[in-house]
């Protein structure tokens, strides 16, 4: 199988010749030759230029055998788009210097044409297949909820107090914000496939901060409606700390689960019914010694099972994560077959 038929099988549910294997964040603060372009230009300019994008989304596939990419971009560019600045600080991450807290803060935003205010990556992707037409490309976009997250609180937060407060006391407001979130995030998705790309991934981050109940007022239906909205190709729902919520995630329109490493994936498999996962290895892990990352990996592709699973890590790579754990877990996927004959 070449990689194209490798990841649309796996992500399909359908037989594969080996579990297919990308990880997040895999363009990034951890490869030197990342580091190399980020001396020179900023985090946002690099998000802002489609030969530089297209070149740090191509540094992974050049040391490694993955089997797919995915775009180089982040999920705040969509919060610009509807009429908030995003800054990155060194050592701070995303701030939002004007976040939005009130009904008279929510009139301000505008829903975006997204082939305007989004261009920057349907370009990147052009390149991309133009320059690697053998690897599949995913696209991405945040979901509602954890857009709406940075909006309100305008960086990240330990307690997300003010998005809590925002949908206790103004539900009005937060449901007028989250069904434009939905509504330009399942466009940019569909404009992202127009593009070419294999699949599509929602990142729920911050999701699992919700009680059961929460989730299903606030991130659950506002994941569904920018799903609904975009079709022709897989589409992956992502979020960390999922494991009260397994049961409903099938409902989320998503075609395939990202799990977090706190599951056991066989068992999340058996309550997610017959979809595919992609997971689901702990980040961490690969600060451990090679043995022991190719055992964790062993484990879960024998948990996993030889179908409907795309090997991932269950969080993005760590900036300092050493080269050789990575290595490492991706000859443990390749060697898998192997091993277990
Ligand atoms: O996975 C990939 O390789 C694709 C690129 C990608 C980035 N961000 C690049 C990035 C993707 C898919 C994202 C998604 C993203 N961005 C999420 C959802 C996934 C997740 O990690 O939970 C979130 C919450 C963000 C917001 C964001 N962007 C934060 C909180 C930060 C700072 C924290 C950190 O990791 O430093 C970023 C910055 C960011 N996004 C970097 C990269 C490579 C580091 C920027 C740098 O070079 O300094």
């Amino acid at each position: 199988m070449n990689k194209h038929e490798r990841m649309a099988a796996a992500l399909r549910g359908q037989p594969v010749d080996r579990t297919p294997v990308w990880f997040m964040r895999q363009a990034g603060r951890y490869l030197p030759e990342y580091m190399e372009i980020r001396s020179k230009v900023s985090f946002l300019e690099l998000c802002g230029d489609p030969d530089l994008a297209c070149e740090v989304t191509l540094q992974p596939l050049r040391r490694f055998k993955l089997d797919a990419a995915i775009v180089f971009s982040d999920i705040l560019p969509v919060v610009e788009a509807i009429g908030r600045e995003v800054t990155f600080e060194k050592g701070h991450g995303p701030r939002l210097p004007n976040p939005v807290r009130c009904a008279a803060d929510a009139a301000e935003l505008v829903r975006p044409d997204v082939a305007d205010a989004l261009h920057i990556v349907p370009k990147t992707l052009d390149l991309f297949r133009k320059l690697e037409p053998n690897t599949p490309i995913l696209g991405f976009a945040g979901a509602p909820f954890t857009l709406l997250c940075y909006l309100v609180e305008g960086g990240g937060s330990k307690s997300w107090k003010h998005t809590k407060q925002l949908l206790l006391s103004d539900p009005k407001t937060a449901h007028m914000i989250l069904g434009m979130l939905a509504d330009t995030v399942g466009d940019y998705l569909q404009l992202q496939m127009d593009h070419g790309v294999a699949a599509v991934q929602i990142f729920d981050t911050w999701a699992g901060i919700l009680t059961p109940e929460d989730y299903k007022t606030w991130a659950l239906p506002y994941a569904q409606r920018a799903l609904a909205r975009a079709s022709g190709v897989p589409k992956l729902y992502f979020t960390r700390d999922s494991a009260p919520f397994l049961k409903l995630l099938p409902t989320t329109g998503a075609d395939v689960i990202g799990l977090d490493w706190r599951v056991d994936i066989g068992e999340a498999r058996k309550v997610l019914g017959d979809m595919p996962v992609q997971g689901n290895l702990d980040p961490i892990s690969l600060y451990g010694p090679n043995e022991e990352i190719t055992r964790r990996v062993h484990n879960i592709m024998r948990a996993a099972g030889p179908t409907g699973h795309t090997f991932n890590l269950g969080h993005g790579v760590q900036p300092d994560t050493p080269i050789t754990g990575v290595h490492a877990m991706i000859e443990a996927v390749h060697s898998f077959r192997s091993t277990e004959d």
